[in-house]
């Protein structure tokens, strides 16, 4: 079976409060998607690597892009949506592995990805990268008191990616809420299955505010140093 690689890159970035959606931010002069892709494309377990965008991109095509990428413009309304296009775009074999990986996780590192697909390799549900939450979690009431503080033992931060056989990701998100759900894998829980969580590491945050650019940019150039 294959490993593949799907990047959807077709949202809006409405959180960064930019014109210019945050997959195309400058950052140590390319856009910040070229950055995620590149880490997935050299990759020596990635068989391929296609990124989803949105039908009405306007970006995309006045950047210059590794000829090997598969380019789908089939984003949908959510990110669930956009990789259910995605998946239905390529043609793949049920017992192909697709990796699922936010474009805004630039610092996505060699390490963690071979730990990913490593202990993933025989497992029957597949999985994704998580980190341990470091702070103690408070769930909140409509007053913003405190209704309850959760064990924090017990809880991770999902990141990506989330690694999954492409038939079983089909079939999980061609019955979930697209709109509702925000990764892969709870898409599999409603299936009933449990998907196995791989620490995955602090660097592979998600740019989402403003200030994540300034410390996406030096990871990265401390990496490259
Ligand atoms: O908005 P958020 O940071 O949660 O988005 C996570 C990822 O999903 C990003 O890479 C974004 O481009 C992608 N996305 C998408 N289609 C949407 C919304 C988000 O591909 N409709």
């Amino acid at each position: 079976s294959r490993l593949i690689a799907l990047v959807p890159a077709a949202g809006s970035g409405s959180r960064i409060g930019t014109a210019v959606p945050k997959q195309y931010l400058p950052l140590a002069g390319r856009p910040l998607l070229a950055h995620t892709l590149a880490a997935l494309l050299v990759h020596p377990a990635i068989d391929a690597v296609a990124v989803v965008i949105s039908p009405e991109d306007e970006w995309f095509d006045s950047y210059e892009w590794p000829q090997e990428l598969a380019v789908l413009r089939c984003g949908g309304a959510s990110r669930a949506e956009s990789v259910a296009n995605g998946l239905v775009q390529l043609a793949l074999d049920d017992d192909d592995w697709v990796l699922v990986h936010d474009a805004a996780r630039v610092g996505i590192s060699q390490a963690a990805l071979t730990r990913l697909i490593a202990t993933l390799a025989s497992d029957p549900v597949g999985g994704l990268l998580a980190l341990p939450v470091p702070d103690t979690v408070k769930r909140g009431d409509s007053e913003n008191r405190v209704a309850d503080t959760l064990p924090r033992a017990d809880l991770w931060l999902a990141q990506t990616p989330q690694m999954f056989r492409a038939g079983l990701l089909k079939q999980a998100l061609a019955a979930a809420p697209l709109a509702e759900i925000t990764d892969e894998a709870s898409a599999i829980e409603r299936l009933g299955f449990s998907p196995r969580l791989v620490e995955g590491e602090a660097g592979n945050f998600k740019v989402t505010y403003p200030q994540d650019l300034t410390l996406a940019e030096a990871l990265l150039s401390a990496r490259a140093g």
